[in-house]
């Protein structure tokens, strides 16, 4: 087994001594959660689909999936299922298929199953997600656990609902890369399973739309919300540490974290749908300059796969919702992450930047990366060590119980690698000894256009 997920693309790409210098600067936290015994890899590093599909079974155990899933409202969950995609075991089977199958991919070896991979909390826990050709895109992998629960799909929200969604990355040039729905549809009409499958569920022939609804049926079906801390809210204060309850003070009160990721009984995913500039990599950013070239592109093709395309492979992906909205003040805003099972989906951000919770925590202490684009509601907290540590507690108790073995993993992992280097620390920063805001917006203004 060994280190391997991380050096591979590497590997294909530079001469050896090249690959044998990336190999020396492999960040800590992604050497060790690359090894992971008794887990059989395929293709792009991702668990073998076979092995995939029998951990599923592990986690959800046949059930009535008309239902309502288990510790939800069956009034609130019926608002997040469309009225054109009913639940059916049947649609579900067929989503469940689709969604490890590499034949949807131009070259065969990528499926929806190679970026959010059973084992890794249903993302690839890479910086960036690699797809055909192992090629790069330039953002994060969010987990599909719970994007039922979302309002909108994506990180800048571009996609309004999962059925829609899930056709979108086996169009996009560098994750499954068909040219169309047409050579889609091909790939796996021709199966009779296939074409009995599409009948059953849909009393129609194989087809791209039903294809996305039956994908997002299965995807329905991750509903995974049964944390200590829920159990914690529920009335059982033993149900988590006393560091994480501090943690979750915290979270309330002096670290100001509830002013976006609301987070309550009838709110259990931690976001408020909504989409902030939170300097996450703002620094590199000249924002200005992007988002007049993305103007010009999407004026000259406003089609949802050239807007993909740019948000998934050019550097206009860092104006995040701005490249929905075109409005200046979504400029860098990305989608307040849902923060459940957010221990296991590491690493953290739209561009997969901060490695471990503790660099997350560095990140928020000083106030993010200044710039003119800001959230309003980011700036220094000057948290002590201790209530960082509590922070983290915290975060490490949303993790559902069906995922604890992962989460501990995790945490002994990402623990090592913050005790190791904590490159995104700022104490001066947070602790208000050097003047922050207004000191380094005016360096952000200067910087030459
Ligand atoms: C090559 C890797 C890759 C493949 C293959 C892939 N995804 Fe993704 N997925 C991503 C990345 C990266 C994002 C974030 C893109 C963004 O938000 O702009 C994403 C986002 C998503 C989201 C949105 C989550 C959220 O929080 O809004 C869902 C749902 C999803 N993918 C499901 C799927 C399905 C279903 C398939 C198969 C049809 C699939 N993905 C194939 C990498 C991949
Ligand atoms: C101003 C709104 C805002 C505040 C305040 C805020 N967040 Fe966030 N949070 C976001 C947004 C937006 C993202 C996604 C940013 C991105 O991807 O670039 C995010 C992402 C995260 C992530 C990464 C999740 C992932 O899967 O990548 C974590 C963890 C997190 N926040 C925890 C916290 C904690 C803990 C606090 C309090 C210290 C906090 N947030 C305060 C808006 C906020």
């Amino acid at each position: 087994m060994g280190i391997r997920r991380p050096l591979r693309p590497l590997a294909g790409r530079m001469a050896l001594g090249a690959a044998l210098l990336a190999a020396a600067c492999l960040s800590a936290p992604a050497a060790e959660a690359a090894a992971r015994p008794g887990i059989p890899l395929g293709d792009h590093g991702a668990a073998k689909m076979e092995f995939q599909l029998q951990e599923l079974a592990k986690l959800l155990p046949e059930a009535d999936v008309t239902h309502a899933p288990a510790g939800l409202d069956p009034v609130i969950w019926e608002a997040f299922v469309p009225k054109d995609n009913e639940m059916s075991a049947r649609r579900v089977a067929l989503g469940r298929k689709l969604y490890f199958d590499t034949r949807l991919s131009k070259d065969g070896t990528v499926a929806c199953a190679t970026c959010h991979d059973v084992t890794r909390g249903f993302t690839d826990q890479l910086k960036v997600s690699e797809g055909i050709g192992n090629q790069l895109g330039q953002r994060n992998a969010p987990t599909v656990l719970n994007t039922a629960l979302l309002q909108v799909a994506f990180l800048d929200g571009r996609s309004p609902t999962l059925d829609h969604q899930a056709t979108q990355p086996i169009l996009n040039p560098v994750e499954m890369g068909m040219p169309d729905a047409a050579a889609a549809v091909k790939a796996i009409s021709g199966d009779p399973e296939y074409q009995q499958a599409f009948k059953e569920a849909y009393g129609r022939d194989v087809n791209f739309e039903d294809l996305g609804r039956a994908i997002a049926a299965f995807e329905r079906t991750l509903v995974f919300l049964d944390s200590p801390f829920r159990r914690f809210l529920e009335g059982d204060p033993n149900a988590i540490s006393a560091d994480a309850r501090a943690g979750w003070d915290l979270f309330n009160g002096k670290a100001r974290c509830v002013t976006c990721h609301h987070m309550s009984p009838g709110n259990p995913l931690g976001t408020d749908n909504r989409f902030h500039n939170i300097g996450v990599s703002a620094r590199h950013q000249d924002f200005e300059s992007l988002a007049t070239q993305a103007l010009k592109l999407l004026k000259a093709d406003p089609s949802e796969k050239r807007l993909d395309e740019l948000a998934l492979s050019t550097p206009m992906s860092e104006l995040g919702r701005f490249m929905v909205t075109k409005n200046r003040a979504d400029i860098g805003a990305f989608r307040t992450s849902i923060l459940l099972n957010v221990a296991i989906t590491p690493p953290y951000m739209h561009d997969g930047s901060l490695p471990t919770l503790w660099d997350v925590m560095d990140h928020y202490n000083k106030g993010g990366e200044a710039n003119l684009f800001l959230d309003g509601g980011m700036e220094p907290l000057a948290l002590t060590e201790a209530e960082i540590d509590q922070l983290v507690a915290f975060m490490f108790s949303l993790t559902d119980s069906r995922l604890a073995a992962e989460n501990e993993r995790q945490l002994i992992a990402q623990r090592n690698a913050a005790a190791r280097v904590r490159a995104f620390r700022d104490d001066k920063i947070a602790r208000r000894k050097k003047l922050a805001f207004e000191d380094r917006i005016k360096d952000a203004t200067r910087r030459p256009k």
